[in-house]
Order: C-alpha cells, then structure tokens, then sequence
C-alpha cells in the first residue's frame, strides 16, 4: 500500500467521523433521510458552502502561513516556501480539505509524512501554524461548529507532520 493510498484511507475515515455516513450518501442530492422523515445531516463540506469558499479560505491561509516569521525562523520552512510555489500549496491544500470534508475532490499529492519530514516542525511552530488557522477561520466568519470540526480534521494530521522533541 502507498503512503498515497494510506493517506486516503485516513481521510474516508475523518470524513466518515466528521460528517457521519449519511453525509457522504446525502451529497448534493436528497435532503432526507431513507426514511424520509428525518432530516439528513449536511456534509462539513456543504455546510462550508463547497469548494469555491473552502478554496477563498485555504488561500487566505497559505498566504498568511507563508509570510510568517515565527514559522520562517524555522531554515528549513523558509527554504522549503522560497523553493515551492505558493498556488501549488494552495491548490493540493483545497483539495485535502474537499476530500476531507466530504467534498468530491481527489487529494492527488504526497502524505503528510513524505511531505514535511524534512521540514523538522515543531510542537511551538505547530500552534502558530493552528492559531494562524484559527485567525483565518474567524476573519471569514466560520461558525464554532464548523471551526471544530476543521480543527479536528488538522489536529489529525500532527502525528505525521510534528517532529517529536524537534529544537532548531
Ligand atoms: C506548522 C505546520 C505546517 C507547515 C510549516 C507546513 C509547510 C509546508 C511546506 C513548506 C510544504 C512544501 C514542502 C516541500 O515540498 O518541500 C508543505 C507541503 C504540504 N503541506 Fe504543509 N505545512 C504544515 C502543516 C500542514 C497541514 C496541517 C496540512 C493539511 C492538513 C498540510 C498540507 C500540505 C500539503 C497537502 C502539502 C503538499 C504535498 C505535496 O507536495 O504533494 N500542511 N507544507
């Protein structure tokens, strides 16, 4: 099995935790439940507003992860945003949060591990990178709900991304 592949697999899962099955099947069609009395719940992705919000919000994101200095102390994450091109971020970011939300997109790019391994992230640039996350999330006025959720689909992701006791 491929990172790639596993990566998915993590993502039908948090998507499936996050939006509940029904989400997945309820996807831009029906409004009801089987039964056709209950109302089916409304994938994050939807309740986002879809891809053309989700990718104004990863942008704003990008933009302000890529200029910060906290994060840019870190030689390796100044290199690693000097030598990767920011719409490329932005464009497989939207798509892993698509996916992840319950949105018909395909996260097409590396895992999370193969992908900042070399970057040596630490738990203090971690929460900057989560408190710019949550700055972005606010300025666009996402509900707490939403927020939560969004915040739970990254947090997922820290195990692979941390470098356990990491210092520069
Ligand atoms: C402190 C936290 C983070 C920092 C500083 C960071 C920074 C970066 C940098 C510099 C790259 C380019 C690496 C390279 O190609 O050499 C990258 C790639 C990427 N990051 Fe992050 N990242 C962080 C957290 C996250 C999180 C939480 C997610 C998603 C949940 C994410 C998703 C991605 C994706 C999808 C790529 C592109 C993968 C590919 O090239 O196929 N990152 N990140």
């Amino acid at each position: 099995m491929t990172h790639g592949m596993k990566l998915q697999a993590a993502l039908v899962a948090i998507a499936i935790a996050v939006g509940g099955p029904q989400a997945a099947a309820a996807q831009g069609s029906s409004a009801h439940s089987e039964s056709g009395s209950e109302p089916a719940a409304r994938s994050l992705y939807d309740r986002l507003g879809g891809l053309a919000p989700i990718s104004v919000v990863v942008s704003d994101f990008i933009d302000a992860v890529v200029l910060d200095a906290v994060l840019n102390a870190n030689p390796a994450i100044d290199a690693a945003r000097k030598r990767v091109p920011a719409p490329y971020l932005k464009y497989h970011v939207t798509a892993l949060v698509c996916q992840a939300t319950g949105g018909t997109c395909q996260y097409q790019g590396r895992g999370m591990k193969d992908s900042h391994a070399h970057l040596n992230i630490t738990e203090r640039e971690w929460d900057r990178m989560v408190a710019i996350f949550k700055e972005t999330l606010a300025k666009h006025r996402v509900p707490a709900k939403e927020t939560e959720e969004l915040l739970t689909i990254v947090g997922s992701t820290k195990s692979d991304i941390v470098v356990p006791g990491g210092v520069h």
